[in-house]
């Protein structure tokens, strides 16, 4: 996967800049699958668990790698864990994580459990704070993996941190919402944060819109 090798390359570039290079030679591109990372789900959960490579991992309780159904055909990926993901290590089950779940079982009618869900990084950033670009291409090789395993038809971005870091398009969540983009692998469907409808009642209209395009799609053969 051409974009899992490109996140490991930043990751790469990032580690090194860290130690204080400021110029590397081309690195060389391997062929196929680069992934230097398992092929297994807990096995790369585990990896996580230890990670230190970021900033990001000297001030979290756990790391939130995600869960639901490995095998599942529809995956959500938020930005990154908050207070109560980070005392838990689940992904969203905070308020935001509340809203989202309100929004799979009501909006698409399937449980929570039959999707997927992660974040762009596994540690909560302080306050909350958007992740830097370091800390998110350092974590990025590890969601491209949970992509690449767990295979989904469909993956949503939730809100502009997902989607940029998902597509490399700094375009903003208002002007992509609803999209269907052809990744090749799966289709990527942004759309607005949950935490983001909290602040913004308002824009659950739009929101349930798009889950009412992603359940079409989902079953489109069934
Ligand atoms: N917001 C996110 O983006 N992810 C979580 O896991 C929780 C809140």
């Amino acid at each position: 996967m051409n974009r899992l090798y490109n996140a490991l390359q930043l990751k790469r570039l990032y580690q090194l800049k860290q130690l204080g290079y400021r110029y590397v030679p081309i690195i060389e591109k391997r062929s196929g699958s680069s992934a230097d990372l398992p092929d297994d789900l807990e096995m790369l959960k585990r990896i996580v668990s230890e990670c230190r490579l970021c900033a990001l991992s000297k001030t979290r309780t756990k790391t939130v790698f995600g869960e639901g159904d490995p095998n599942a055909a529809l995956m959500f990926v938020g930005e990154g864990p908050g207070a109560q993901e980070d005392t838990t290590g689940r992904p969203f089950v905070g308020r935001a994580g509340e809203l989202l779940t309100k929004m799979i079982e009501n909006a698409i009618e399937i449980p929570r459990s039959s999707t997927y869900i992660a974040n762009i990084v596994k540690c909560r950033p302080p306050n909350n704070r958007v992740p830097t670009p370091e800390e998110a291409y350092t974590c990025l090789p590890f969601l491209m993996k949970q992509i690449e395993i767990v295979a989904p038809r469909v993956v949503v971005a939730l809100g502009a941190t997902a989607y940029h870091y998902l597509t490399g398009d700094k375009s903003g969540i208002t002007k992509v919402r609803g999209e269907v983009i052809d990744t090749g692998n799966y289709l990527l469907i942004p759309t607005y944060h949950p935490s983001y409808l909290l602040r913004n009642p308002s824009a659950k209209k739009e929101v349930y819109q798009d889950l009412l395009k992603i359940k079409r799609i989902l079953c489109e053969n069934c």
